[in-house]
Formats: structure tokens, sequence, C-alpha cells
């Protein structure tokens, strides 16, 4: 074979190769929803870019499931009929795509990942309240859905519930009995400790005994100074 032939080949190899990468790194969901106004508001691929996730490659197919893998490039040139067939490739159903989780399924769906912080909620006063539907906050209520931040605490809470005291000294992740109990403990505790710091103190507290000695030593000379004067007065006198 001739030797130029094989240089050619080797190119067209390597070129294919370097475009399928290409191809690869730039996901077909994050590439349209970049484009959609909605997502912005709403703060989607915005937040999740400045993400931990984003960080650790974990992309939006991982939590919605779908085809990111499909060709897609120039969203806002396309047609509305080829951008309806992207979306409608991408998000499949056939291809695992579930929508936003919902109930049960965020369980799943973070627990591919993290098990333990799920174990860890699932059976809680507030993750039993969660799957029940009576209000309990899910995952993403605390830690965002795309942002994931560590929620602060008790900002977060505020949103449910009124009496936040003592919250930054348990478990958010798992209040079981055990907790509600440590809790009013806490609670009972600091609630003295507000009495006791009511109470006025014999000395205004900024007075340390230097400060008491100081001002009785400063009396004692002032004391002095008034019979000395006195002394005189008297002596001028006599
Ligand atoms: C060609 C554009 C396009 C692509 C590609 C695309 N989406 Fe969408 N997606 C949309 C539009 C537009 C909406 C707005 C709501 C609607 O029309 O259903 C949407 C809505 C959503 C929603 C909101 C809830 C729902 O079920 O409607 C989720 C979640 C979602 N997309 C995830 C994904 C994921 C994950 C991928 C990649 C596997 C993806 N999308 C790829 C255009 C796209
Ligand atoms: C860690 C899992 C996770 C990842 C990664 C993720 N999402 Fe979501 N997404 C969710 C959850 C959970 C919700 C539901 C939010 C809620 O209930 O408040 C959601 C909601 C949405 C919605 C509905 C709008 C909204 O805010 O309620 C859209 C659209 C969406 N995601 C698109 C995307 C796109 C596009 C990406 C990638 C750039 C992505 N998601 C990455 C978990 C994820
Ligand atoms: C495909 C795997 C994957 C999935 C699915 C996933 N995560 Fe993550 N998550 C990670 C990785 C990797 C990190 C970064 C390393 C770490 O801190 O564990 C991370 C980090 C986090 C952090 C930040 C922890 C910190 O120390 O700052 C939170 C919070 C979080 N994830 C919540 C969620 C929630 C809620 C869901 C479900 C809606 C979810 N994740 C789904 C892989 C995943
Ligand atoms: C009531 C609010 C709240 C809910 C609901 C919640 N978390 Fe957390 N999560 C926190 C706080 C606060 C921290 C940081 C302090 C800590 O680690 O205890 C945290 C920490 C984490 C971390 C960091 C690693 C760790 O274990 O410390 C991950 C990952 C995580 N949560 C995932 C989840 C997942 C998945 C769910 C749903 C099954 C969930 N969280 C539900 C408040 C919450
Ligand atoms: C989306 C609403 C919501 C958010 C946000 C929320 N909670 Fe709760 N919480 C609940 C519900 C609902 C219950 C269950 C009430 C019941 O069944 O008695 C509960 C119960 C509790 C209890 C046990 C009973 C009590 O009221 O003392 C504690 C402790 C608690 N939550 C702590 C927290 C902490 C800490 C945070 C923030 C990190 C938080 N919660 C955020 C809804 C929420």
């Amino acid at each position: 074979m001739n030797n130029n032939i094989i240089k050619y080949l080797t190119l067209i190899v390597a070129l294919f190769l370097f475009s399928a990468n290409a191809q690869a790194a730039t996901n077909a969901c994050l590439v349209c929803h970049k484009t959609l106004p909605q997502d912005k508001v709403e703060c989607v691929t915005d937040c999740w870019l400045r993400s931990l996730h984003k960080q650790n490659d974990v992309t939006c197919d991982a939590c919605h499931g779908g085809n990111a893998d499909i060709a897609i490039s120039n969203v806002k040139q396309l047609s509305p009929e080829a951008f309806a067939k992207d979306k409608a490739l991408a998000m499949s159903p056939a291809k695992g795509f579930i929508g936003i989780p919902k109930g049960k399924m965020m369980f799943d769906v973070c627990g591919k990942c993290h098990n333990d912080s799920v174990n860890r909620y699932k059976n809680s006063i507030m993750g039993i309240a969660y799957i029940d539907n009576k209000g309990g906050p899910s995952c993403v209520d605390c830690h965002s859905a795309h942002y994931v931040i560590i929620p602060d605490v008790p900002k977060t809470c505020e949103k449910c519930h009124k009496d936040t005291t003592g919250f930054d000294q348990i478990d958010p992740m798992n209040v079981n009995d055990a907790t509600v109990t440590e809790l009013s403990r806490i609670r009972i505790k600091l609630a003295e400790e507000k009495v006791k710091g009511k109470e006025p103190p014999l000395f205004p507290k900024e007075l340390g005994s230097f400060q008491i000695g100081f001002v009785a030593f400063g009396a004692i000379i002032v004391l002095f100074i008034i019979a000395y004067i006195i002394y005189i007065l008297i002596e001028k006198r006599g």
C-alpha cells in the first residue's frame, strides 16, 4: 500500500475520533435547555452550571433520564419541527426519561449516588411526612434541585417552622423521636440561660474585680485629699 494513503487514512480516523469525542462531551439536554427562557426564571441550567454536581459530571440525564447523546447545535435556528423532533428524541420515555422526580421516585434518583443520605432521611419524622404527602420537605426543598447547596439552618426551616430554637443543634436529616426529646431538653436549657442572663448583677458585668479595686483605691485617694484640704483650712484659721 502507498505510504501516502496510510497517512491520509490515519488522519481521517483521527478526525473521526476527535469529532465523535467532541460530540460526547456536549450534553444535548444542556445545549437545548440553555436557550429556554423559562429555565432562566426557574434557574435550572444557570444554577446547575455553578453546582458541585456539574463539577462531578452529574448531568441532567443522571436525574431525569432520557438520551443526552443526540447531536444538536444552533438550537435557535432550528425549525419548529426539527426542535420538536430533537426534544422528543432526548426526552424520550423509551430512553428512560422520567420528567420531574416526585414522591418516592426522588429517593430512588438521589439514592443512586447518595444511598446513606437517603437512608438517613427516609425513616425520619420529616421523611415520612414527605412520603405520606403531609407537608414534609423533599430533598430538594432543603438542597435545591440544581444548585445543590448545603442549606442554611435555621433559615431554610423557617419556611415551615415558626419556632426554630435549637434547630442548629440537631441532625436535620434524621429528626426522630429521640431528636424531639433532645430538642425539648436543649430548649429548656436555652430558656434557663436566657432567664439567668436577665437577673441584674451586683456590679455591672463590665466591671471586673480589677476595676472595682481601682475605683475603691481612687475613692480613698480622693478622701485623703479632701481630709488634707480641711486640715489646711483648719490650720490657717488657727
Ligand atoms: C431540543 C430541545 C430540548 C432538548 C434536547 C431537551 N429538552 Fe427538556 N424541555 C424542552 C422544552 C421546550 C421544555 C418545556 C416544557 C415542555 O414543552 O414540555 C422541556 C422540559 C423539560 C423538563 C420539565 C418537565 C417535563 O417533563 O416536561 C425536564 C425535566 C427536562 N426538559 C429535562 C430534559 C433532559 C434530562 C434532557 C436530555 C436528556 C432534555 N430535557 C432535552 C426542550 C428540550
Ligand atoms: C441532582 C438531580 C438533578 C439534576 C442533575 C438536574 N435536575 Fe432538573 N430537577 C431535579 C428535581 C428533583 C426537580 C424538581 C424540582 C422541585 O421539585 O422543586 C427538577 C426540575 C427540573 C425542571 C422543571 C423546572 C423546575 O425548576 O421545577 C427542569 C426544566 C429541569 N429540572 C431540567 C434540568 C436540566 C436541563 C438539567 C441539566 C442542566 C437538570 N434538570 C439537572 C433534579 C435534577
Ligand atoms: C449520578 C450520581 C448523583 C446523583 C444521581 C445525585 N448526586 Fe448529589 N452528588 C454527587 C456527587 C459526585 C457529588 C459531589 C461529591 C460529594 O460531595 O459527594 C454530589 C454532591 C451533592 C451535594 C453536596 C454535598 C456537599 O458536601 O456539599 C448534595 C447536597 C447533593 N449532592 C444532593 C443530591 C440530591 C438531593 C440528589 C437527588 C435530587 C442528588 N444529589 C443526586 C452525585 C450524585
Ligand atoms: C430538612 C432539610 C433537609 C432535607 C429534607 C434533606 N437534607 Fe440533606 N442535608 C441537610 C443539611 C442541613 C445538611 C448538612 C448538615 C449535615 O450533614 O447534617 C445535609 C447534608 C446532606 C449531604 C452531604 C453529606 C452528608 O450526609 O452530610 C447530602 C449528600 C444530602 N444532604 C443529601 C440529601 C438527600 C438525598 C435528601 C433526601 C433523601 C436530603 N439530603 C434531605 C438538610 C436536609
Ligand atoms: C417543607 C416544609 C418543612 C421544612 C422546610 C422543614 N420542615 Fe421540619 N417538619 C415539617 C413537617 C410537615 C413536620 C412533621 C410535623 C408532624 O408530623 O408533627 C416536621 C417536623 C420537624 C421536627 C419534629 C417536630 C417539631 O416540630 O419539633 C423537627 C425537629 C424539624 N421538623 C426540624 C426541621 C429542621 C431543622 C429544618 C430545616 C433544616 C426543617 N425542619 C425544615 C416540615 C418542614
